[in-house]
């Protein structure tokens, strides 16, 4: 039988770059088959010539022995491929059932939209694969978990039997990446074929069918899961060990960074989310939050930075009160923040990079000089920051969305380390980064830890959050449930903690 799909000698460049080189692979009918390779070898690339997005410079596809060439996505899905982008591509201002249905209308006589028809099918849908979520929902009001099972859903609206996931565990906790495996192997089960791309590596041993492996835009090796470890999978992508995120050696002072009191914080319906939470980071260590995402994290993080207003209780930096001070002010005073979603918060896609390593610093040096943008000052701070947390690109004055999406978030924990800040509010800051560029940013945080900073970290990687914190703190329902150490907690006993299992048994 032809496979599902093949491509053959697909070469695609950019100025400067040249991301996919004479790259082939070949998927069967009905596999899972993964995609690895270290942060800009060319996945994303390769994934959007075969969804029609851009267009190979030279190469031949193939879905199921026939070759075809496609102009746009609209193609790609008439030939049944459907694709769930690594950055999501939600209207936010729309509801759940318009963004599935965008573009895919089914039309009453007269022209109308059948919204009733789009809303059985959409039922239909979530329920064949068990994926649930609420059709008027507002996108602006999901978290990103639930945007993924929307990009999912619209691609199964649209009738896709190949499917392209572009990291979709990135940010999932461990349950829920449980119930997309479950959901994939039942989709495969049904005659789905699924590409996907994946970054952790036991993850992509315990669901692949078959594993390809890119490096520099080439092919470097295609594997079956049980013929490799993740050891094996990491040499061959970035050509070294497993990295681990263990810290050993404790650095918390007496002096503490920062403190919430008693905070509480509503959403935009003037609900609770975050209700009197209090916590504490003193300068060296760092405190990690568990929690499935959804239960505050956001709207606590939000509320430290400054772009949400805290309904009551207090925020101290440094022993002073930031409660209801402006963001700007809150930066210079020497906070630091990755944001959870670096297209919607950390970036500047159109600008070029030196510009957004500016960015949130504009106003100092060596950004600036007097009142004055200083070009020369913020150009040779990029390059430091792109030297140092090898952030891969063939020059700074490119913009942002030309980078990889790991090479855009190294560059954003890069703009954010360099400031020194006192204090870092850190939300997943690994998040969609190589084994390789990952140990590089935990050894930057753990020196800057060593040297002081105080740090909030929230991720959904739990090996990273009980490897790097001196501290755990879980997160349910907008209150903190639970305290843990972490030398002493699994990531499957945090995981209980985080869904409230453990909670229950316990009363
Ligand atoms: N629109 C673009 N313009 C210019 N260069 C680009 C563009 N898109 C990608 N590139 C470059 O092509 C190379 C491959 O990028 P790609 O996004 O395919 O990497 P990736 O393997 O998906 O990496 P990651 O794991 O970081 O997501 C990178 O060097 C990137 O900078
Ligand atoms: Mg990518």
């Amino acid at each position: 039988m032809a496979p599902a799909i093949e491509l053959i000698g697909i070469t695609k460049r950019f100025p400067g770059v040249i991301a996919n080189d004479d790259v082939n692979l070949r998927v069967e009918e009905g596999e899972i088959h993964a995609i690895c390779g270290e942060n800009g070898a060319g996945k994303s690339t390769l994934m959007k010539i075969l969804y029609g997005m851009q267009a190979a410079d030279e190469g031949t596809m193939k879905i199921r022995g026939e070759e075809v060439s496609f102009s746009s996505p609209s193609e790609a899905i008439e030939r049944g491929i459907g694709m769930v982008h690594q950055h999501f591509m939600l209207a936010d201002q729309l509801t759940v059932l318009e963004n599935v249905i965008i573009g895919a209308e089914p039309v009453k006589s007269g022209g109308r939209i059948d919204f009733e028809n789009a809303r059985a099918h959409l039922r239909e849908v979530g329920d064949a694969y068990g994926l649930t979520i609420d059709p008027d929902d507002l996108v602006e009001r999901l978290e990103v978990g639930e945007r993924q099972r929307v990009e999912i859903i619209k691609v199964l609206y649209r009738g896709a039997k190949i499917l392209i996931l572009d990291e979709p565990t990135a940010v999932l906790v461990p349950q829920e990446v449980d119930e997309l495996f479950r959901n994939m192997r039942d989709l495969r089960a049904d005659g789905a074929t699924i590409l996907f791309i994946d970054h952790k590596l036991d993850e992509v041993l315990e669901i692949a069918d078959t594993i390809t492996v890119l490096r520099q835009g080439h092919t470097v090796a295609t594997v079956k899961p049980d013929e490799v470890s993740a050891g094996d999978l990491a040499e061959l992508m970035v050509g070294s060990e497993l990295p681990t995120p263990q810290t050993t050696r404790s650095t918390v002072t007496d002096e503490v960074g920062l403190e919430v009191r008693d905070l509480t914080v509503l959403d935009d319906d003037e609900r609770p989310v975050v209700e009197h939470v209090s916590v504490t980071v003193h300068r060296g260590e760092i405190v990690g939050i568990a929690g499935v995402e959804g239960n505050g994290q956001t709207e606590l993080t939000d509320a430290i930075m400054g772009t949400r207003d805290a309904a009551s209780g207090h925020i101290v930096l440094l022993g002073h009160d930031i409660t209801t001070t402006s963001v700007r002010h809150r930066r210079q005073q020497g906070l630091g923040y990755v944001p959870q979603d670096r297209h919607r918060e950390g970036l500047l896609l159109a600008a070029p990079l030196w510009e957004n390593v500016a960015l949130g610093h504009q106003t100092e040096p060596p950004y600036a000089h007097g009142p004055w943008l200083d070009r020369a000052g913020s150009k040779a701070r990029t390059e430091e920051v792109r030297e140092e947390f090898d952030v891969r690109t063939p020059n700074i004055d490119v913009a942002a969305h030309a980078l990889s999406g790991g090479n855009q978030q190294k560059l954003i924990i890069g703009r954010e380390l360099v400031a020194n800040p006192s204090v870092l509010i850190a939300a997943h800051p690994t998040r969609g980064i190589d084994v390789g560029a990952q140990a590089a940013v935990w050894d930057a945080i753990r020196a800057a830890r060593a040297a002081g900073m105080a740090t909030l970290l929230i991720s959904a990687d739990l090996d990273e959050l009980i490897g790097l914190s001196d501290t755990i703190v879980v997160m349910l329902r907008g209150s903190l449930v639970a305290t843990l150490d972490p030398t002493d907690v699994t990531p499957r006993d945090l995981g209980a903690y985080m869904t409230g299992a453990s909670l229950e048994e316990a009363s």
